[in-house]
């Protein structure tokens, strides 16, 4: 019996000894969520030189400084093959390829989004809303190319017309 005790205190001392076998599984380094994020020191100046803002104030904060040339509409519209038409379809009419996996996706090719300033919808694009991503990654002034774009799509946009031909005018007064 006593025999027994000693061969357990032997294993156990050496095993209370090993402190390191629980500092591996928790290293020092900081893992995700452990505490809040850092915030950016006070007066730093944000890297895409945009002031703060938010879907709320956007109107006052940012203004569109891209002027809507051929060649804005021209990257906008790649950005937009790119990053929105698998969601809002090719021509914005809620129709993208994931709409049949997640039916909460809405047309853009809308009155209601043409009624929206260009901040507003930038800031849609840079920090999402609801469930729709942010896409900050996008560099900023393609963000602008981005709506510039989206104008285009909506029914009644531009002289052109020519992306408004085949819109399908749901519930379209005239
Ligand atoms: C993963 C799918 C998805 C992608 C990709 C996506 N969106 Fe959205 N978008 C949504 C959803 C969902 C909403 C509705 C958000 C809400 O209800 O607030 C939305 C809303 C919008 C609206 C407002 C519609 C309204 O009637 O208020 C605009 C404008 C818009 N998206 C533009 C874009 C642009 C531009 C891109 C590409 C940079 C993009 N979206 C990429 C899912 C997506």
């Amino acid at each position: 019996m006593s025999l027994r005790r000693e061969l357990l205190m032997a294993l156990a001392l050496p095993l209370a000894a090993c402190e390191w076998f629980s500092t591996m599984s928790d290293p020092p380094s900081i893992e995700p969520h452990e505490r809040a994020p850092l915030l950016a020191a006070e007066h730093s100046v944000p890297l895409d030189g945009l002031p703060d803002y938010d879907l709320t104030n956007a109107d006052d904060r940012v203004s569109n400084p891209q002027p809507s040339s051929p060649s804005s509409l021209e990257a906008g519209r790649a950005y937009y093959d790119t990053f929105c038409a698998v969601c809002h379809g090719a021509s914005g009419r809620g129709d993208g390829p994931l709409t049949r996996r997640f039916p909460a996706i809405p047309a853009i090719a809308t009155a209601q989004v043409a009624g929206y300033t260009d901040p507003y919808v930038f800031a849609l694009i840079s920090k999402g809303r609801g469930l729709m991503p942010e896409y900050s990654r996008i560099p900023v002034s393609a963000r602008w190319d981005i709506v510039n774009y989206v104008r285009t799509l909506s029914p009644g946009a531009g002289a052109t017309g020519a992306s408004g031909a085949g819109t399908t005018g749901d519930g379209g007064a005239p």
